[in-house]
């Protein structure tokens, strides 16, 4: 299985930075295929645009949420046929900022996969502790419980998810886990979905929080670790594309 490696942009960027970047990175491709699959999750607006310089190129993109609703009166969310309708092939649910600022629960969560892949839409689920949870002991309990709220939900399709593993303290902190301890959630994650789905290994388990160009690669190299999602390092090409060059 390729490594995937996926930006999420965040709330960043525009038009003309969009432009300047996404062009940046085809022209650092230079028509090569890349050693990773990859993706870019942008603001949901720019999508079009994404669609636009994207097309039958090897990167492909996706939203940051969707709605767990199919349509209707729930002002100011996208439904995934909205997203469907912009061949977003993937879309992030679950994101720690989300389920922070925005209080989205398991259930929620879980909800908002199982709609994505209705669409056809591979759902990035992140799961995660904070830091609090680390020290007292139990990161395991939690991704365990907000990966098992996914895999009840998605049922058979346990196997067409992409999992994130994103420790909240390691987020946009500059504080990345070590890759001993991220292989040792990576092997939790992985040994659930084994218990849920025959095939586990087609399931991509990316880390996030913090990873850069330099730590990329030792990241990667662990058994379990599939990619990446990226959120600063994904808004300078440059960087971006040293990480998917030490994806293999
Ligand atoms: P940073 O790479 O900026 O730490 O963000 C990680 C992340 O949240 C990706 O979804």
């Amino acid at each position: 299985m390729k490594p995937l490696i996926a930006g999420n942009w965040k709330m960043n960027g525009s038009l003309a930075a969009n432009e300047a970047l996404v062009k940046a990175m085809l022209d650092g491709l230079g028509g090569q295929t890349p050693a990773a699959d990859m993706a870019l999750c942008v603001p949901a607006l720019y999508l079009a645009q994404l669609q636009s310089l994207l097309t039958g190129s090897p990167i492909a993109w996706g939203a940051q949420d969707v709605s767990s609703h199919e349509q209707g009166a729930y002002t100011g969310e996208v439904s995934a046929s909205m997203l469907k309708d912009f061949a977003c092939r993937y879309v992030i649910v679950g994101h720690s900022e989300r389920r922070q600022y925005h209080g989205e629960t398991d259930l929620q969560v879980a909800d908002k996969a199982k709609v994505a892949l209705a669409h056809g839409i591979t759902p990035i689920v992140c799961v995660g502790e904070t830091l609090a949870e680390r020290e007292a002991g139990q990161t395991e309990a939690v991704v365990k419980r907000q990966l098992a709220a996914i895999i009840h939900a998605v049922a058979h399709c346990t196997s067409e998810i992409v999992v994130a593993y994103e420790p909240v303290w390691a987020i946009g902190t500059g504080k990345t886990a070590s890759p001993e301890q991220a292989q040792q959630v990576h092997a939790v994650l992985r040994a659930q979905i084994a218990a849920a789905t025959q095939h586990p290994e087609r399931v991509h388990i990316l880390y996030g929080g913090s990873m850069n160009a330099a730590n990329a690669a030792s990241l990667l190299a662990q058994p379990d670790i599939d990619g990446g999602l990226i959120g600063g390092a994904s808004l300078k090409a440059a960087d971006f594309l040293q990480i998917v060059a030490s994806a293999h």
